[in-house]
Order: C-alpha cells, then structure tokens, then sequence
C-alpha cells in the first residue's frame, strides 16, 4: 500500500525572527510513519519542523515548514495515495501581515492578525476517489468523542482518532498517547493509553488492513 502520512507542527511567521507554532514534536506521525516502513507499505512522510530524524525506509521524506507549504506538498501527493494519515498540528491561523523587519519593542501591548490557513483535511476529504483511504486525528481536550464524531464527518475521513490532549503523558511532545479510533462505518476501538510507537503499530494493523470493520489482531 502507498501510505502518505504528515507530522509535526507548521511555523507561521511573525517577522524574521518570531513565528506562530504548537507543542507537536512529530513523534506519533513519526511513529506511525516507521510502522508503515515496517509493516512492508511506501511510506512518505512529510513533515513540519522537529528534531527527530526521518524514519529508516522512507520512499519518500519532505520537509515543509508552513501550513501553506504543507497543504502544497499534501495536495500533490494526495492522488498517489492508498492510505492517507493526517497527524501533523497545522496552524488554524497564521498573522494576516508579516513584516519584512523585526517589529520593535514599543511601550503597551502588541495586537496580531491573523487569517485562517487552508484546512487541509477538508481539501483532501473532498479530493478523496473510491478506494482511497483518509484517516486524521482529533485533538481535543474536552469532548473528546464529540469533536471527534464532528470531525470524523466534516472531513469526508474513514478514520478518526480522537486524541485527548492536554493532560500529561498524552498528546503533544510526550511518548505515550491516549486513542480511541471510530471509523465511518460507526466501528468503534479503544487503543487506550500507549507508548506512541505501540499505538502507531495499531493504528497501521488496523488502518491498513482496508476494513473498516474488524479486530486487529490484539
Ligand atoms: O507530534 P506529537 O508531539 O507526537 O503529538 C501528536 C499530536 C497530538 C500532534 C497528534 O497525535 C494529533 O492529535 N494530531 C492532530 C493535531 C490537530 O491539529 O488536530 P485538530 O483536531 O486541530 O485537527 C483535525 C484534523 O485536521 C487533523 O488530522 C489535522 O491534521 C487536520 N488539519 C487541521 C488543521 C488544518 N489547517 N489542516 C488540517 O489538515
């Protein structure tokens, strides 16, 4: 199967020496993108600033940094795709200006624009053809299952998994995560709390195995 799989976080620019970004450390899209190598899938993985080093086996490794960049390289490799996998945390927002010069410390607060960035997701949910396959993350920290539910929707995804965020050892930066996937056919399974690498093997079995419906084996 040739799998596309993003990770890690988009950096929008304020002006040339501050930027916008989140916690993501790119270690469950890294993950998932090494169990997809090892699983025996063409695995490309393109992914926003981190300090993990690509995954042995990559077909294919493509460094963006904005969200701009990332919805660029997904549309692209989007069509060649059996399996696409949405882990990466791109900004919602970048700053609607961004100044060519370092903006100056001035007396008072400081008011930034911003303007939403392209929903990536929603794109490919609309691009997606028969056969191909669309899985995203949800990351929330409350109404975890709900949100997930509307996402799992809204973004034409086979699969969801709805992440919770925000409490320690799961979600940004840490190495286990707490995931439950629900597929469009309404399958529910509770990966529960995990080492990222673990879940990330999972979510491949299951994912990739082209069913919506089914155990995995575990
Ligand atoms: O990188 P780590 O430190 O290991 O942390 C992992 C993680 C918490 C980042 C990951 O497990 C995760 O939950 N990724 C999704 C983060 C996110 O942006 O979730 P969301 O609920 O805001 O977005 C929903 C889906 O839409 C996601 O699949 C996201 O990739 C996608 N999206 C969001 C915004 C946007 N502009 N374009 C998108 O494609």
């Amino acid at each position: 199967m040739k799998i596309l799989i993003n990770a890690g976080p988009t950096r929008e620019s304020i002006d040339p020496v501050r930027f916008i970004t989140n916690h993501s450390s790119g270690k469950m899209g890294y993950a998932l993108a090494a169990a997809a190598v090892k699983a025996g899938h063409e695995v490309t993985l393109v992914s926003g600033p981190v300090v993990l080093a690509p995954p042995a086996g990559l077909k294919e490794f493509i460094s963006i940094t904005t969200a701009a960049e990332m919805a660029e390289v997904m549309k692209k490799q989007f069509p060649m795709a059996d399996l696409t996998i949405l882990c990466a945390a791109v900004a919602d927002y970048r700053p609607k200006r961004v100044s060519e010069f370092k903006l100056k410390k001035l007396p008072g607060g400081l008011t930034l624009e911003l303007e939403r960035t392209e929903d990536i997701a929603l794109t490919l949910g609309r691009m997606k053809r028969t056969g191909q396959l669309l899985a995203g993350f949800a990351a929330e920290t409350d109404d975890v299952e709900q949100n997930a539910l509307k996402k799992l929707k809204e973004k034409n995804f086979d699969w969801i998994a709805a992440n919770r965020v925000g409490i320690p050892g799961s979600g940004f930066g840490s190495d286990t995560n707490t995931v439950k996937l629900f597929a469009a056919d309404g399958t529910v399974m509770d990966l529960g709390s995990e080492l990222k690498t673990l879940l990330a093997e999972r979510m491949i079995r299951i994912i990739a195995s082209g069913k919506n419906k089914g155990e995995d084996g575990n």
